[in-house]
């Protein structure tokens, strides 16, 4: 078994640019350059690239610009919608769409959404105007963020939300929880306007959307928990956040992607379990799998779980607390997906069907994980020696986010890669 290590540059990733750039908790855009370049080396047979958790699509993105024909799936349908956005939609027709985007702003929020929401906009106006001017008293912002109502959905307001069509999504279920009030507004017409184009335009609208949401979500690196006004610091960082302008971001990005063009077709695209793409795929020996699952418990669903419900705008139920007799404060979707990779019971089971799969398909299988993660190095090698597989094991060291926390921690990141 061989092993290389290696420590990465901290801050060359940062202002790496590419169109959908997100903040994305597990995201490999800091090494997805040397997992290809070590795929490359070790298989120099492949031609074919399966991301098959794909997240944000870093990896494949690296892979299909070294020349491989790409596929791409995951199983959160915000992923999917990354996805499709990233590498297989058409951009043509996205510079008539920034011009009509450009004009949102200037949208009566009294006539869309009452003029109950719109003083509510002109009370949040004032807020961050006398933050500006460093006159803010941050306990009547809190208690202005307290006082802003969000619904607690019933089975019966969902219903007539269904039938309304009315998008008011976001300033019902998250005004000044996840975003500010304007910002809720500006996703409501932003979600509107992708549904009133063709399907590619809709995709990238909502792609767009969906990466700036990661920038100016009200919280540290994640959607798991918002932050509320506790002090006058906290306070200044939630109104940065809160000041945001998602229209104009997402402007930026649809600029950016209207210059790239589809490096892979629409059917290479899937958004289910890995084991339904892999076999809708039926790789062979040309194909390499990689395989970048959660490392651990709670990973994704929890964490992203707006992303989904922006994408799937469904005015879903939220999570119930029953301590409490009250929605969850994290004002989680119901259903949500939980990997089995993230469950200390599932996870073995989870790999041997991937080493099972790769192996009657006779395709090679490449592994990130950390050394943090559910199984240990040797559990999971031994998993792929039991289906035939040898595992050779590459090493780099990357920090992880303490998720907001003082905590974060130089990892070591495997890249097991696995051959027959
Ligand atoms: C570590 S992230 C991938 C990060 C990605 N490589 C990137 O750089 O952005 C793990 C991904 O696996 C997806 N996932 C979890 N369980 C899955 C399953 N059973 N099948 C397919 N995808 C799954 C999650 O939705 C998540 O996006």
């Amino acid at each position: 078994m061989k092993s290389s290590q290696k420590q990465v540059d901290l801050n060359a990733y940062a202002k790496k640019l590419v169109p959908l750039r997100m903040q994305y908790l597990g995201s490999k855009a800091r090494i997805s350059n040397w997992v290809i370049h070590e795929i490359m080396k070790s298989l120099p047979d492949t031609d074919c690239f399966i991301d098959a958790f794909a997240g944000t699509g870093v990896v494949g993105a690296e892979a299909a610009k070294n020349g491989y024909k790409l596929y791409a799936n995951d199983i959160q349908p915000y992923s999917y919608c990354i996805l499709q956005s990233m590498f297989a939609q058409p951009t043509k027709g996205l510079s008539k769409v920034i011009s009509d985007l450009k004009k949102l702003n200037a949208i009566s929020i009294s006539s869309m959404f009452g003029p109950h929401i719109a003083a509510f906009v002109e009370e949040e106006d004032l807020y961050f105007s006398e933050s500006k001017k460093e006159k803010l008293n941050w306990k009547k912002y809190r208690a202005f963020c307290e006082g802003t109502p969000v619904v607690t959905p019933t089975k019966e307001f969902i219903l007539s939300k269904k039938t309304e069509k009315n998008y008011d999504l976001f300033i019902n279920y998250y005004a000044n929880t996840y975003f500010g009030v304007r910002q809720c507004i500006q996703l409501d017409l932003l979600r509107k306007a992708a549904s009133q184009y063709p399907e590619n335009i809709s995709y990238h609208i909502i792609a767009a959307t969906l990466a700036v949401m990661t920038y100016s979500v009200s919280s540290t690196t994640h959607l798991a928990q918002y932050l509320r006004p506790n002090s006058d610091s906290s306070t200044k960082n939630l109104i940065n956040k809160r000041s945001i302008d998602i229209i104009s971001n997402v402007i930026e990005r649809l600029t950016g992607l209207s210059k790239t063009k589809p490096t892979t077709s629409t059917d290479r695209i899937f958004n289910c379990d890995f084991r339904s793409a892999i076999c809708s795929i039926k790789p062979n020996i040309n194909h390499v799998i990689y395989v970048d699952p959660p490392y651990f418990k709670e990973h994704y669903s929890r964490y992203y779980h707006v992303l989904d419900t922006f994408c799937l705008y469904d005015y879903p139920m939220l999570t119930y607390n029953p301590r409490t007799d009250a929605v969850t404060s994290g004002r989680y979707r119901e259903g949500r997906i939980i990997s089995e990779f993230g469950l200390k019971s599932s996870v073995r089971k989870a790999f041997s069907d991937l080493f099972k799969l790769g192996a009657s398909h006779k395709t090679n299988i490449v592994i990130s994980y950390a050394e943090t993660s559910l199984l240990g190095k040797n559990e999971l090698i031994d998993i792929a020696i039991g289906y035939g597989y040898k595992a050779d094991t590459k090493e780099i060291i990357i920090m992880h986010s303490g998720q907001g926390q003082p905590r974060n921690n130089l990892v070591k990141e495997y890249l097991f890669i696995c051959t027959l």
